[in-house]
This record gives C-alpha cells, sequence and structure tokens, in this order.
C-alpha cells in the first residue's frame, strides 16, 4: 500500500485516486498518525498532500515524529513538500506573490522524477509559502520565475519534494512524475487492477460470511448493484437482495432491477411493491423535508419487514446485511467503524443499527470510478453502471406540490425523454445529473394545435459538478434542449412549456426540494 497523509481540504483523495490510476492501492491515513502506525501498515511509499495551511501558523498540522527516518521513500506535494523542507532544515519562505494555476518549471538537475521530461514544461500550482532553501543532501531539480525550490530530491534516503501538483490534470506530466516515484523510486508494482480488486474482495466476503446467509438492500443505483453483485459472486444462494418498489423511481427503473440485475447476476431478489403504501403516506404532503422523513421512515418498514420474511424462510441464519459504503464516506467520517451511518440521514438507503445485522461493506476501500470499472468487471449492464446520481426518495422531491400516482407518471415520462436525448448527444458522462422538476402546483396558459391549453411547466435541471457539494449549470447544446422541449410539449399532453434551470450550486441546490 501506498499511505497518502492528509494535510486537509481533501487534496488528499485526488492523490489517493491517482496513485491507484497507477495500479497501485493507496490509503488515506491523518497527518497526526504517528510513524509507528504508519510503519504497521507495511507502506511501500508514503507520499505527504498538500494543504491549506502556512507551516508557520500555529497549528498548523505537521509530519509525524520520526516520518522522514522511517526509510520508506516518501513524495511531499505543495504543502507537504514545505513540511519536509522545514523539518529537515531548509527555509520554508512567505512570497509575496502568490502563485495559483499554471506555471512553468524550468528542470535543473533533473533527478530522478523529472530525468527525461521537456526542459520547460506545465505544472499547476497553488501556494503563496515556498521553500527557498533546499535541506542539506537535498539536490534542486526545477524552480519557476518565483519559487527557488519547485522540486528537490535526496534520492539516498528516498525523499521527494515537488510544489506543484502533479495529482492535478493541468500539470502536463503530473502522472508520469506519480509513476516516477512509485515505480523507480518506490520500487511499487502495478498489480491494482480491477480482476485483483474483484478477486480479492469475493475472497473476503467469503472469509466474512462463511455458510451464514445475507440480505442486500438494492435500490436501483451503483453502488448498492455493484455490492450486490460482488457478494453474489462470493456466495450466491447464502444472498437475498430485497428491492422494495416505491414507485418513486424513473420510467424502466425498477425493471432494470427486477429482470436486467437479476438476468446479469442470477441474484435471489425479493420484490416488495409497496408502491401504494408510500402514495398513501405522502397524500398531501407538500413539504420537502416532510416527504423525505415519510419517505425514509417507510422505507426502514418495509424493509424491516421484508428481512424478516426472508429471515423467516431461510433455512440458515440471515446475519449480515451487505451497504454499499464507498470510500470517499469512509474517510470523511474519520474512518473509523460506523462509517456506514454517517449519511444515512441523506440516504433513504440508510438502515437503524438496531436491524441486528454485521455490515459486509465490499467497496469500502474503492472510489466511485473503481465501483463503477468493478461493476463492469462483474458484468454489469452499462445502465446501470453508468448511472447517474438520484437521490434516495427519487422523484418524490422532483414533484413540487404533493406526489400523486397521476403527476409521477407525467414527470417520469418527461424525464425519460430527456434522459433520452441526453444519451442521443453523447453528454451523459459530461453531465452529473439532470433532474427534471414537475411544476405540479403551477399552471400555466399555451396553445396546442387549435386549442388553449392549461397545462404544467417542467423544469430541465441539468448540472456540472465533481461532488454535488458544489455545482454549476451546464450549458446544453440548444439543439438538444430544442429537441428536449419539443418532444416533451408533443409526447406528454398535460405539459405545455419548458424551462430550464440556470443557476450554480450555491446558491441552488442541485434538486429543487
Ligand atoms: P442538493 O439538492 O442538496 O443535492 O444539491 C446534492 C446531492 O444529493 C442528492 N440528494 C439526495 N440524496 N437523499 C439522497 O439519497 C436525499 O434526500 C437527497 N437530497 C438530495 C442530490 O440528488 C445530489 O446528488
Amino acid at each position: 500500500t501506498v499511505l497518502v497523509v492528509d494535510f486537509g481540504a481533501q487534496y488528499a483523495q485526488l492523490i489517493a485516486r491517482r496513485v491507484r490510476e497507477c495500479h497501485v492501492f493507496s490509503e488515506i491515513v491523518p497527518s497526526t498518525m504517528s510513524a509507528e502506525e504508519m510503519l504497521a501498515k507495511k507502506p511501500k511509499a508514503i507520499i505527504l498532500s498538500g494543504g491549506p495551511a502556512s507551516v508557520y501558523e500555529e497549528g498548523a498540522p505537521v509530519a509525524s515524529d520520526g516520518l522522514f527516518d522511517t526509510g520508506v521513500p516518501t513524495l511531499g506535494i505543495c504543502y507537504g513538500h514545505q513540511v519536509m523542507a522545514q523539518a529537515l532544515g531548509g527555509t520554508v519562505a512567505n512570497s509575496e506573490v502568490a502563485e495559483y494555476g499554471g506555471a512553468e518549471i524550468a528542470l535543473a538537475t533533473p533527478g530522478l522524477l523529472l530525468e527525461g521530461l521537456p526542459e520547460r514544461q506545465k505544472v499547476w500550482m497553488s501556494h503563496r509559502d515556498y521553500v527557498s532553501a533546499a535541506p542539506e543532501g537535498f539536490t534542486v531539480t526545477a524552480s519557476t520565475d518565483v519559487t527557488p525550490v519547485a522540486g528537490m530530491e535526496d534520492r539516498e534516503r528516498g525523499l521527494y519534494g515537488v510544489q506543484f501538483h502533479p495529482e492535478v490534470l493541468h500539470t502536463e506530466h503530473g502522472m508520469e512524475v506519480l509513476r516516477r516515484f512509485l515505480y523507480e523510486g518506490a520500487g511499487c508494482r502495478p498489480g491494482w487492477t480491477m480482476v485483483n480488486i474483484a478477486e480479492e474482495s469475493i475472497e473476503e466476503v467469503r472469509r466474512q460470511v462463511g455458510t451464514k446467509r445475507a440480505i442486500c438492500a438494492l435500490s436501483g443505483g451503483v453502488d448498492s448493484a455493484v455490492a450486490g453483485a460482488l457478494v453474489q459472486r462470493a456466495i450466491g444462494s447464502q444472498l437475498t437482495c430485497v428491492f422494495v418498489d416505491h414507485g418513486l423511481l424513473r420510467k424502466g427503473e425498477a425493471e432494470q432491477v427486477e429482470k436486467d440485475f437479476v438476468a446479469a447476476t442470477g441474484v435471489n431478489l425479493h420484490v416488495v411493491d409497496a408502491q401504494e403504501r408510500f402514495l398513501t403516506a405522502l397524500d398531501g404532503v407538500t413539504d420537502p423535508e416532510t416527504k423525505r422523513k415519510i419517505i425514509g421512515r417507510e422505507f426502514i418498514r418495509v424493509f424491516e419487514e421484508a428481512a424478516r420474511e426472508v429471515v423467516g424462510t431461510s433455512d440458515g441464519e440471515v446475519e449480515f446485511l451487505v451497504q454499499g459504503t464507498l470510500y470517499p464516506d469512509v474517510v470523511e467520517s474519520g474512518g473509523g467503524t460506523g462509517a456506514a451511518n454517517i449519511k444515512s440521514h441523506h440516504n433513504v438507503g440508510g438502515l437503524p443499527e438496531d436491524l441486528q445485522f454485521t455490515l459486509v461493506e465490499p467497496l469500502r476501500t474503492l472510489f466511485k470510478d473503481e465501483v463503477r470499472a468493478l461493476g463492469e468487471q462483474l458484468g454489469l449492464p452499462a445502465e446501470i453502471v453508468w448511472r447517474q446520481p438520484f437521490p434516495g426518495p427519487g422523484l418524490g422531491i422532483r414533484i413540487i406540490g404533493a406526489v400523486t400516482r397521476e403527476r409521477l407518471d407525467i414527470l417520469r415520462e418527461a424525464d425519460a425523454i430527456a434522459r433520452e436525448e441526453l444519451t442521443r448527444a453523447g453528454l451523459d458522462r459530461e453531465i452529473w445529473q439532470f433532474p427534471v422538476v414537475l411544476l405540479a402546483d403551477v399552471r400555466s396558459v399555451g396553445v396546442q394545435g387549435d386549442g388553449r391549453t392549461y397545462g404544467h411547466p417542467v423544469v430541465l435541471r441539468p448540472v456540472t459538478s465533481e461532488d454535488a457539494m458544489t455545482a454549476d449549470w451546464a450549458r446544453l447544446p440548444y439543439d438538444v434542449l430544442s429537441k428536449i422541449s419539443t418532444r416533451i410539449t408533443n409526447e406528454v399532453r398535460e405539459i405545455n412549456r419548458v424551462v430550464v434551470d440556470i443557476t450554480s450550486k450555491p446558491p441552488g441546490t442541485i434538486e429543487w426540494e
């Protein structure tokens, strides 16, 4: 494993992902972890991430004692580079001029990381402090106009530092620099591949579950589908997947779970048709948070009943519950146990602890893109693997006003058209999410054929985003928008107006409710 020491502000996650793109397993650890604890993980290499602090600030994170004496090849990036320099007797200075964004480095003595690369190359910088003198024993490998020590190395001790961000795509040769550090500097082998990940995870699940039984709640989303498929490979018919059809999914999605997923995996599926129950519970409710609470509550009740039924009819003991927890959730919640519950308030798939199951979380070490690749490896259909994020409460929070069966059907049709046209335009992977929102309580006058209509507007809300924390409205091509608008107003009788939401997040959120 490669340890990525997190000095804050999520830089570490990107580095960890890039290391894995080099087919080397990586793990994020807090900067407060002691050198002994790190060594206990038997790392092949350590990378110190960037971070927002200045080494001179009070309380700024520091390298743990002895970190640079472990003998493990270590690369410091940005703040990590400065921490390394300062700890080993170099100097870090504060510059009047910050360097943010694109910069150009010039090679001095190229050294291991930069050897053979162009004399001048574009890199991504984001700093004010800089290393003004490298520690003794280090050679300076690169500089910019503003930064005298943009790169430094002490090959004998296996210590490397770069001021720029090799993990950012704007750094021309960034991946090359990382690869050199990992393969040549640290002797890592590119063994972390999807085939290995799948095999190892399957083995691991087998060990954990043994001959006992497990259940898994499928939501229609990527994570639970991949987790379910993987556990199915591991323990076959000892697994039962439960799918609660709450009637708030998009067109074709329930069938995707009930037919395509089952066909691809051969899983035992227990479907609960709870559409009526959810509609009744949501009757007349317009407040978004109340809708969420009701949907969450009903989901848990229905799932519990289903779980009891599965338990009742199975011969072995059902002891395990499969969850699709991903690595970012684990990291963001401090990596401790119980991490699975952190986001449950935001996720209808979140289940109460008193269900008395032991969790099986086969995706706990994986990033989203790896989960998708794993899903492909496991033979899941592309529509499931590449599905965009979709909120647990589903279309329930995309109908502004009370939820009724009729309104759901209208929205499902409009939404299906928008998705179809987006796919046809080849934009699925560029667009993070594309909510279509029915303004059910708003009516607008239109003219269709020769007659006056009094229908409803729908809002198109295509957004681009990295992580849903912030988002920008997507500039969909006019012809795509036009096609969607024409088709929706022609094909969905109740809708006579299509509008586009051009609000970023913040101040807007992605969903309307
Ligand atoms: P907002 O609307 O807050 O959404 O910008 C951010 C991301 O979260 C999704 N979302 C939800 N997911 N339960 C969920 O599982 C919810 O109640 C919920 N509300 C919003 C939203 O689709 C976006 O990806």
